[in-house]
């Protein structure tokens, strides 16, 4: 018997390469070793999204694209979407009875979204109960680990005092701790030097065309000391470009430092180079990401298989507790 995982990304848009490098190639490799799960978050998208709704349906179905795209595969693992399993929304409720306020008030991660979205005392209580839904969807899969970055630690410590609580409070061992698999690459740079994200503007769309990549790539931040290929560079002083290199092409990277500290690389052509160092590495991607795309029920009909097999675990789940509980 393969040991079961379960993860999720909230809908939020088309995927970034750091979501591809870091995330979907972790999933990729972990479909083949365990029983995987991997869910549209819809519901935890509305906990900030709620007024602007209409757009999840779209953001799924790009992300399943992406997902699809990379090579999670419908035969190896289970796709689905969290509002199609209403279990998740059962045990939501039950856990909510457990979980103390204070414990979802101190959570670092709630406290950052919170600070982010700048929402001060108009916090809703989605939000709030956050990593109790979060747990719900571990949960309901009795999942053993989860494949997380490391912002998501905390939800994924809170999970398991949540699990320790329910298997004590009704004294059954219905579910196991989950452990964390965190994800490789989770801090890729964008563009600007940051860490690469949608709202900073500094990403790179993994689902762009190539020449959208190409002129992408050429904003990137480089040695601003470095005006003419000529000048010495010093490519670890924060250069993206290097960095980026490094990442996709590690073999003559050795080479490349030279190169551009003597002044025989310029940073023009350096970015053309790693661009199509990205678009390369992409390739495999876009061709299967678009085979899929062309039949617009196939992201629909994964996904209502997808939840059919996860409501088959957590509707046992689901009895389970209702028997360890006594409702
Ligand atoms: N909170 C996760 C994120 O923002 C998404 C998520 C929701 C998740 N439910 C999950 C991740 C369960 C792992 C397991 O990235």
């Amino acid at each position: 018997m393969k040991r079961r995982i379960l993860s999720g990304m909230r809908p939020t848009g088309k995927l970034h390469l750091g979501h591809y490098l870091g995330v979907l190639q972790n999933y990729v490799r972990l479909q083949e070793e365990y029983d995987s799960y991997f869910m549209v978050a819809d519901l935890h998208a509305l906990t900030t999204k709620w007024c602007e709704s209409g757009s999840i349906r779209e953001s799924r179905r790009d992300m399943v694209l992406d997902w699809l795209g990379a090579g999670l595969d419908p035969a190896k693992c289970t796709m689905f979407c969290q509002s199609d399993v209403p279990q998740h929304a059962y045990l939501f409720a039950l856990l909510t009875m457990i979980t103390p306020v204070s414990w979802v008030e101190r959570n670092p991660t709630v406290k950052e979204m919170i600070r982010d979205l700048d929402l001060k005392g108009n916090v809703n209580l989605g939000l709030l109960s956050y990593p109790v839904l979060m747990a719900a969807d571990i949960m309901a899969y009795r999942a053993e680990a989860v494949p997380v970055g490391r912002d998501q630690v905390p939800h994924l410590e809170f999970t398991r005092e949540l699990v320790r609580s329910f298997n004590h409070i009704y004294g059954v061992d219905v579910f196991p701790e989950p452990q964390a698999v965190l994800n490789e690459f989770q801090m890729l740079v964008g563009l600007d030097g940051r860490k690469m994200s949608k709202s900073l503007d500094n990403h790179i769309i993994v689902s762009d065309l190539p020449e959208v990549i190409r002129k992408r790539m050429m904003t990137a931040y480089t040695d601003p000391l470095k005006v003419r290929r000529d000048d010495p560079g010093h490519p670890e002083d924060g250069c993206v470009i290097y960095q980026y290199h490094k990442l996709l092409h590690p073999a003559d990277i050795q080479d490349i430092k030279t190169q551009c500290e003597q002044g025989s690389l310029g940073c023009v052509a350096h970015k053309k180079a790693v661009a199509e160092m990205v678009i390369e590495r992409l390739a495999g991607f876009s061709s299967r990401r678009a085979g899929f795309a062309e039949d617009p029920s196939t992201v629909d009909r994964i996904l209502a298989e997808g939840s059919l097999k996860a409501s088959a675990v957590a509707g046992e789940t689901v009895r389970l507790v209702r028997e360890a509980v006594g409702i």
